[in-house]
């Protein structure tokens, strides 16, 4: 008598158990420990606006359900607030976005200035990027005699005519919209890196 009444019981904990666990569609099945899915700090891409939400698993203190997760302070409560208006956005190193046309070398080339001062750890990532990014082509030392360079003509080399003596700002526009059959590396290179980049060819320019 006690054991059938045990297995009962042990079959109804199970069911329970089961039943409980399962989820489907837009319902997550039951929680253990809800507070460990449901932050308490405002979430800014799983915004919940209905305060009845988790209701009935409520123990916030301010009657209001589990899930909701709304700043009631901001515009249309939202969590996280729109920037200002007009507002641009810098880059991780606080740049502002590099906007000189593909056309305009020879304006970078004159108004385009290095903003990051030289330093041995910038030409250090410098020599790292280099040889990441250009070196394939442009040769370790810059002669333009890299693997792929010794293949595709007309790599050229840093240290002699015309481009031993082109400026910064033409090779930091160089290396973000590329030339003639050089391919822009803007999109895969931050600006700051290119920056380092830049002042480490410029060392490449200066060594025989
Ligand atoms: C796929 C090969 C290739 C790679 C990679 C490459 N370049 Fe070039 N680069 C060239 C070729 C080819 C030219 C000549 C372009 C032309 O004038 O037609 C060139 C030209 C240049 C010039 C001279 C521009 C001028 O005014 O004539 C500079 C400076 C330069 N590259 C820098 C870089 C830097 C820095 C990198 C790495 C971020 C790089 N390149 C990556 C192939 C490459």
């Amino acid at each position: 008598m006690l054991r059938s009444l045990y297995t009962k019981f042990f079959v109804i904990i199970l069911a329970v158990t089961m039943f409980a666990c399962g989820a489907e569609d837009d319902y997550p099945g039951l929680e253990y420990a809800p507070n460990m899915y449901h932050s308490v700090p405002y979430e800014p891409l799983t915004q919940i606006t209905n305060e009845e939400e988790g209701k009935w698993l409520s123990n916030r203190g301010d009657d209001l359900g589990e899930y909701y997760n709304s700043n009631p302070n901001n515009p249309h409560n939202m969590n996280m607030r729109l920037p200002a208006e007009n507002t641009v956005r810098r880059t991780k190193g606080g740049f502002l976005p590099y906007r000189v046309h593909k056309d305009s070398l020879d304006f970078a080339a004159r108004y385009v200035t290095n903003p990051m001062d030289s330093t041995e750890a910038l030409l250090d990532d410098g020599e790292e990027l280099y040889i990441t990014f250009c070196a394939a082509c442009h040769g370790e030392n810059g002669d333009g005699q890299g693997l792929v360079g010794q293949r595709i003509k007309g790599v050229p080399s840093y240290k002699v005519g015309r481009v031993s003596e082109v400026s910064e700002g033409h090779i930091f526009h160089v290396i973000t919209h590329g030339k003639g059959r050089m391919g822009a590396h803007g999109s895969q290179i931050s600006q700051e890196d290119r920056w380092k980049i830049v002042e480490y060819v410029q060392l490449l320019q200066k060594q025989n």
